[in-house]
């Protein structure tokens, strides 16, 4: 039997296979399959490896926790490799932000709900349409990017109240009426459907990421934080699959000048091991009481070890700032397809970068573009409530060649395409 055989008839068929590649490795950008091809990979597990695969001193340092203990309950005794990076992250998010490990990004969402229904004493949440925040029951209810993910798992969590997310191609307005719609929206929500003292938390990322790679109007997130501000209700910023620089900042509410109240962290993480984070500002959750709250595995020590030494490498080789400029210039090679027929919109901030298909053989198209990717080495990846967006999203520490003869590899793709009547 083929490794494609044995896995059919030994695994659950609900995730489902996107490509044919038999994994042996990966090396760098690269992901080598057991035939001995090469892929360049924008995909990188879904943005989790933020500087490739097999980087020495991940790998020296997760090798070297593994030695020394893989797993002792958190709560069980002080372990050096979870306070040195709980401690790294405060130095990141700010003095005081208290963490607590999970073991996923839907992990830390759950988290924040019942941190934020605990500490305001309130039951609802606000998130946006189009949100992707996690497949368990919790985070599911805040995940509003495809009614498949939903629909056979209802009811789910009551109190749960979405509005549009400002995406302007989505709604099909200009930016300043998407945000001008959000706002309406808000206010009408609280009108007619729910008080704002009742509202515990707004769940929101600061780009979109299953949703397309979204970046709302400029004002969006600071008008957020004055509308929560103003009613008592915890803004919390998901920053699972925007975090750790690939935005070209840390965080990406950095770019709006805003201070969340509570922060979600998933996938970069853990350096490449499972491992997710709600982390809040001082003040917050001083007094969530021992034991409301917990995991077998959350704060495991070889995680902590192999993401400490992610973010070491982040800081030492400047990669946020390098994720800036490079992205800069990325976009600029793809903004070239922008006048394209078939292309709606080429955006990105730092190395989240995507382009955007119109028309109604879109989704068609980006599967078309990504099946004729893979074969010629590239690994690109969907995004978008349509799908109609092809994400990329390289490792912060691509060769700057490297990354632009991908894209070369996509242009040329994009160009091959025969012109799609919208
Ligand atoms: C913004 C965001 N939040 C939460 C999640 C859920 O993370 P996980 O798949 O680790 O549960 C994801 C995963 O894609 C995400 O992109």
């Amino acid at each position: 039997m083929t490794l494609a055989e044995r896995y059919r008839a030994a695994l659950a068929p609900v995730v489902p296979m996107e490509t044919d590649m038999e994994i042996s490795h990966g090396e760098g950008p690269y992901l080598v399959a057991s035939d001995g091809r090469r892929y360049l990979d924008f995909v990188m597990g879904i943005a989790v490896n933020a500087l490739g695969y097999g980087h020495p001193a991940v790998v020296e340092a997760v090798t070297e926790q593994a030695r020394r203990h893989m797993h002792v309950y958190s709560g069980s005794g002080y372990q050096n490799s979870v306070v040195a990076y709980a401690e790294a992250l405060q130095a990141e998010v700010g003095d005081g932000s208290l963490t607590f490990f999970g073991n996923s990004g839907a992990e830390a969402v759950e988290a924040a709900i019942k941190a934020a229904r605990f500490v305001t004493g309130r039951p609802a949440i606000v998130a946006f349409r189009g949100s992707f925040h996690g497949r368990t029951l919790g985070a599911l209810s805040l995940t509003a990017s495809a009614a498949r993910y939903r629909s056979s798992y209802e009811p789910l969590l009551p109190s749960v109240y979405h509005i549009d997310y400002p995406a302007p191609t989505r709604l099909n307005l200009s930016a300043d009426e998407a945000f001008a719609h959000v706002r309406q929206q808000l206010d009408q929500l609280f009108a007619l459907e729910v008080e704002p003292e009742q509202v515990a938390c707004v769940v929101v990322e600061g780009i979109q990421g299953e949703g397309g790679y979204i970046i709302p109007p400029a004002g969006f997130m600071p008008w957020l934080r004055q509308i929560t501000q103003d009613h008592g209700i915890l803004l919390v910023v998901d920053e699972v699959q925007s975090g750790f620089g690939r935005t070209g900042r840390m965080w990406s509410y950095q770019h709006e000048g805003i201070q969340p109240d509570l922060i979600t962290l998933g996938k970069a993480l853990g350096g490449g091991l499972p491992l997710g984070a709600l982390i809040a500002r001082q003040g917050l959750l001083e007094s969530w009481p021992g034991g409301l709250h917990g995991s077998t595995f959350g704060g495991n020590p070889v995680s902590c070890a192999g993401g400490l030494a992610t973010l070491n490498v982040i800081r030492s080789e400047h990669l946020v700032e390098r994720a800036a400029s490079l992205g800069a210039t990325a976009l600029a090679r793809l903004q070239e397809l922008a006048a394209r027929p078939h292309i709606r919109e080429v955006r990105g901030r730092g190395l989240m970068l995507a382009v955007e298909f119109q028309g109604a053989g879109a989704p068609a198209v980006v599967e078309r573009i990504i099946r004729s990717a893979l074969e010629r080495g590239l690994y690109l990846h969907p995004a978008g409530v349509r799908h109609d967006v092809i994400r990329l999203m390289p490792p912060l520490n691509i060769p700057e060649s490297v990354l632009l003869d991908g894209i070369e590899c996509f242009a040329d793709l994009v160009r091959d395409i025969p012109h799609v009547r919208s």
